[in-house]
Parts: C-alpha cells; sequence; structure tokens
C-alpha cells in the first residue's frame, strides 16, 4: 500500500503549469466511441481514472493508448467496436464509466451496463440520466444492479428539462444525442465548463451542438461523426487544489496554463480568508503571506457557484484561519468524511448534517491519516503542508485518480512530501 509522507511547515514557491481536466479527458474518452474514427486527446493527464476508462476502450474492441514520446497525449480509435455490454469490474473502477452508457446507446442503440462505483461521497443516483434516455425512444431496463438499453431505430430528440442541472446527465444526454434523429433541447442543463469543452470536441468531430456551458443545450443530430485532434481543457479543481496548499502552507506560487474565471468562485473565498490573487489571461499569482482568516460561509453550488469539489481542500487551509468558517455542503449528502482525519491533526470542527463549522486553531499536527475519497484525499495533503512534524497519509489511490503525479508538483514547489 502506497503513502505519502509530508513534512509540513514548509513555504510553497515557485510556478507549475496545471494538468489537463480529469472531468473534461474521462467523459471526452467516452465521447470517443461516437466518432467511429481516430482521436488524438492531447493535455490528457495520466490518472488511474484515465487508465480506467482506457481499458473500457479496449474492452469494448477499441485502441487506446498513450503516446510514446508525448507524455499527455492519447490516440483512440473506435473504428472497430465488438460490443455494447462493459463488465461490472471495469464499471466499478470509477463513477465515470457511467459516460459510456451514452455514448454506447448513441452510437449502437444498445447497451448493458451495472452501476458505477467511484467516491464514496453520498447517494449518486442516475434516474435523471435514465428518465432523459427514455424520453428519446430508449427501452431501459434496470434489474439486479444492472441497466439494460435498447433502441431498435435511430435515438429520437426530445425536450429534455432537468430536474436538476447534473453535471452527467447533461453530458450523458450531449452524448445520446449527437447522431438522434432531429433536434435535442436540454433546459436546467448544467453549466459547468466541463461541458462546454465535450460540446466543442464533439463539434469539431461534425457533431452540431450549441448552448453547452449554458443553462439551454440545443443539439441537432447529425448521421455521422469522424475523428479529430483535440486539446483537453486545463483542471479549474486541480489549479485550486494547488491555491489551497499555499493558502495552508504559506507562500507565494503562480498557477501557469489555467482559465482564471473558472476560479473565480475560489479565488474569492482566498481573497476574503486574506489571501492575494492576480490574474492574467492564462494564469493565477497567489500569495498567502499573512495568517488566515475565518471565511464566514461557503455554500457548495453548482457552477459559477463554489464547487463542491473543493470543499475539502479549502477546509483543510481554513482550519488554522482565525476565527470561525462555515461550510454549507448542498450537493453531496456525505462529504465531511475528511474532517474525522483533520480533527486527528489538531482541526476544531463540527459537522451537523449539510454543516460543518470550522474554528480556526493556532497549530495542526502532523499525524497518520487515511483519504477517505478523492478530494478529501487531496485536503488532507494541504493541511500536511501546514501542520507541525510529520504526516503519513494512506489511500493515496484516492489521490490518484484525479492528480497528476502530486507529489512531483508539490516537490517542485519546495515542500517536503514523498511518496512510500
Ligand atoms: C460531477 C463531477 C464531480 C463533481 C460533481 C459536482 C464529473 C465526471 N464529475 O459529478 O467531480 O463532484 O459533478 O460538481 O464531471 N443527481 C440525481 N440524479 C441523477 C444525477 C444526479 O439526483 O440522475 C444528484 C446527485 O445525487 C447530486 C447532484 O445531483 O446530489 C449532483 O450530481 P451531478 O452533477 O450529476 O454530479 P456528477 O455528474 O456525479
Amino acid at each position: 500500500m502506497q503513502k505519502l509522507i509530508i513534512n509540513g511547515g514548509k513555504r510553497l514557491r515557485g510556478e507549475i503549469t496545471v494538468q489537463g481536466a480529469k472531468n473534461a479527458a474521462l467523459p471526452i474518452l467516452a465521447a470517443s466511441v461516437l466518432c467511429g474514427g481516430e482521436v488524438v486527446l492531447h493535455n490528457c493527464p495520466r490518472l488511474s481514472d484515465v487508465y480506467s476508462a482506457m481499458r473500457i476502450l479496449t474492452y469494448l474492441g477499441c485502441g487506446a493508448g498513450f503516446d510514446g514520446t508525448e507524455k499527455n497525449t492519447v490516440t483512440v480509435n473506435t473504428s472497430v467496436l465488438d460490443k455494447y455490454e462493459i463488465s461490472d469490474k471495469l464499471m466499478r473502477e470509477m463513477r465515470s464509466s457511467i459516460f459510456f452508457l451514452g455514448a454506447l446507446v448513441g452510437r449502437t442503440g444498445r447497451c448493458r451496463l451495472s452501476f458505477p462505483g467511484g467516491c464514496d461521497i453520498g447517494r449518486r443516483p442516475i434516474d435523471i440520466h435514465i428518465s432523459a434516455l427514455r424520453k428519446m425512444g430508449v427501452t431501459v431496463n434496470e434489474e439486479y444492479g444492472c441497466i439494460d438499453c435498447l433502441c431498435e431505430n435511430r435515438l429520437k430528440g426530445a425536450k429534455i428539462p432537468l430536474s436538476f442541472p447534473s453535471v452527467g446527465a447533461t453530458e450523458n444526454i450531449i452524448l445520446a444525442a449527437v447522431l438522434a434523429e432531429g433536434t435535442t433541447e436540454i433546459t436546467n442543463a448544467a453549466r459547468e465548463p466541463e461541458i462546454a469543452c465535450l460540446a466543442e470536441f464533439l463539434n469539431r468531430c461534425g457533431a452540431d451542438i450549441r448552448g453547452a456551458g449554458s443553462s439551454t443545450v440545443v443539439i441537432n443530430g447529425v448521421s455521422s461523426l469522424h475523428g479529430c485532434e483535440f486539446e483537453i481543457m486545463p483542471d479549474r479543481i486541480a489549479a485550486a487544489t494547488y491555491l489551497a496548499c499555499t493558502a495552508a502552507a504559506g507562500g507565494e506560487i503562480i498557477v501557469k496554463g489555467c482559465v482564471p474565471r473558472h476560479l473565480d468562485a475560489v479565488n474569492a473565498v482566498f481573497e476574503q480568508s486574506g489571501c492575494s490573487v492576480h490574474c492574467t489571461e492564462d494564469s493565477v499569482f497567489f500569495g498567502a503571506l499573512k495568517p488566515l482568516k475565518a471565511v464566514d460561509i461557503i455554500r457548495t453550488m453548482v457552477y459559477p457557484g463554489f464547487p463542491t469539489d473543493c470543499q475539502a481542500f479549502v477546509m483543510a487551509a481554513l482550519c488554522r484561519g482565525e476565527g470561525t468558517s462555515v461550510f454549507v455542503e448542498n450537493i453531496f449528502e456525505n462529504r465531511y468524511s475528511h474532517t474525522e482525519e483533520l480533527r486527528r491533526m489538531g482541526a476544531d470542527i463540527r459537522t451537523e448534517g449539510k454543516v460543518a463549522v470550522v474554528t480556526g486553531v493556532k497549530r495542526l499536527y502532523g499525524a497518520k491519516i487515511s483519504a477517505p475519497d478523492l478530494r478529501g484525499g487531496a485536503g488532507l495533503a494541504a493541511a500536511a503542508l501546514s501542520a507541525e512534524g510529520t504526516s503519513e497519509i494512506s489511500g493515496v489511490c484516492h489521490i490518484d485518480r484525479g492528480y497528476e503525479d502530486i507529489e512531483g508538483v508539490l516537490s517542485s514547489l519546495g515542500a517536503d512530501i514523498r511518496r512510500i
């Protein structure tokens, strides 16, 4: 079992270029199934979830692999696709396996898979995905944890108002609709930038999608797609993670190759806590040179609100903020597992349902802690960087699902971190 060993108390300094976005790469890898040709993806992060998506593509009969010379280039060839079902074992490896639902039904009219795995952050139903597919003419049977989809003819475009702007459902509907007959209109769609990135990729392959990134997305079905070469957008959550690590440990860093406006809601919180944030078109200049102040209230919301994915590591930074910070987690019901580990490090956090109350303490202390999930694990790393003494973080496999070489990136900023 691998562990991260962190000796805290070192200020971070330097510049990094942020990795490609996991939450854009994964739906795009699934979307490549629709192209029936060769897709070359640049800036694709080397993450265990990306390897899981490539294993699913290979299982389906497609070719998928990282380029031998370009570290972050993936080539996928989906001209051959000889299965429409995915094994339970592969589905359980990650949550994003669910994107193969829309992609396979869109290409073949058939799909059989089990419920996806992923982080344990509360109930993650897919009822919105399924009811949308039914509206498009797909017969969906759910039994014994298995989802069986069949549409004898081409899927039919439909008007689909979402009861909640789910990221995954919006993406799955887009995937199912690109090759459908007629027009699909999604209203109350999720507006996350990764959705715009998926649509941009599909449009590059010959799809006709408008409005992605806004709350109304219109997809005019086309008869076929082709391959393309595409660059995955920068990872706003990874960028925010390294800012939170700096806020926690103190220091000054430059995060290059990001889209600062995607970080507006998180940067507003950092500014309230006393950090300095200056943005150019593609970089954030970030300074945490004074002790942090508490932030009155932070509510997680759908984009462009404060992302649920940033809650854990911003909380870790605010454990030493002077005063009391209140968090309200509105998206997932079980997203405070990291608080128990933070308490072991000396944090003063009380949780009650959706709310966590963080009273700033003077010091955190190194401890043996375990990453409960991906972003919770990143939160523990941030806390360990600001703690006195040595921390040993187990459960690193969760962290590796979303961060490419986290110890390399943090070491380059002067952190004392290694993997054993
Ligand atoms: C996506 C992100 C994930 C992020 C989350 C919230 C990807 C691959 N994953 O996850 O990293 O943490 O958005 O920003 O981009 N819901 C339903 N029924 C459904 C679908 C969702 O009730 O059919 C509910 C969920 O229980 C949850 C909320 O909607 O309370 C948000 O879910 P959703 O936006 O779908 O998140 P994911 O796509 O799972």
